[in-house]
């Protein structure tokens, strides 16, 4: 089996106007005069998804839809279809952000049935999962993940392309970033719950870690074992930290 590359995304959340496609392009224009090891994805609201797409189009960087509905169509007002974000040069989308299960009540059995469609539509996912503070503290992290990790994974992702991430609640947009023996013992439980579900290629699949991840923390956990890459908030909105980041991998 190969190694998959690493994965650096960045996921802008509800940030960015038309400005900020000038860090897309500032981010693209640094991979072609400086080519990675990592593939580089960024995530950017739905407004700005063909633009970015079109402003990054030729280089490296990979597009992503931050969400997408579990159905091909329909009246969903609101929403937005898989091959919509296909269809506006997306490659990738984000299924199950703990701040889609909070905000708008995603259970995993939706986030399945999102990723499913998502598949469906020629995308690759990023699923994820993650505990609470207070699951943490009451030691139920572990138990808790791999719960998300066998509802939240479609039987359908058999010999497709997905990556899953692991985001603790309380590390998002908090600056408290995972200590590096927490995410190694998580992503190792995720690790076998993923060869257990498929095979092989779950020895393969890409955890990407996601918690305050930053220029100067990102050497040290993308070392650790099991992670495949990171799925970075806040520091993705400024090309310069995230392209720190991507040179950490
Ligand atoms: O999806 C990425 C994310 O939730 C982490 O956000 O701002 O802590 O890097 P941040």
């Amino acid at each position: 089996s190969t190694t998959p590359r690493t994965l650096i995304a960045g996921n802008w959340k509800m940030n960015g106007l038309s400005a900020a496609l000038e860090e897309a392009r500032a981010v693209a224009a640094a991979l072609d005069s400086q080519p990675v090891a990592a593939r580089v994805a960024i995530f950017p609201p739905a407004t700005l998804l063909h633009r970015l797409a079109d402003a990054v189009e030729g280089s490296s960087v990979l597009v992503g839809g931050q969400d997408c509905h579990a159905n091909a169509n329909g009246a969903h007002t609101g929403d937005i279809a898989a091959e919509m974000i296909a269809d506006a040069g997306g490659t990738l989308v984000i299924c199950g952000h703990s701040e889609r299960r909070t905000d708008h009540g995603e259970t995993s059995e939706q986030v399945a049935r999102k990723a499913q469609a998502a598949i469906a539509a020629g995308l690759e996912p990023i699923i994820c999962v993650g505990e609470s503070l207070s699951q943490r503290q009451a030691g139920e992290a572990v138990a808790f993940v791999l719960g998300q990790v066998r509802e939240s994974l479609p039987a359908g992702l058999k010999g497709q392309a997905f990556n899953v991430a692991y985001e603790p609640l309380w590390a998002i947009g908090t600056g408290h970033v995972a200590s590096v023996e927490d995410i190694i013992e998580m992503h190792g439980a995720i690790r076998a719950e993923l060869v257990a579900l498929f095979g092989e290629q779950g020895g393969a699949t890409p955890i990407l870690y996601g918690g305050s991840v930053k220029p100067d923390n990102a050497g040290e956990i993308l070392a650790a074992p099991e992670v495949g890459g990171a799925l970075v908030g806040g520091a993705s909105l400024k090309a310069k930290d995230f392209l720190a980041i991507v040179a950490a991998a």
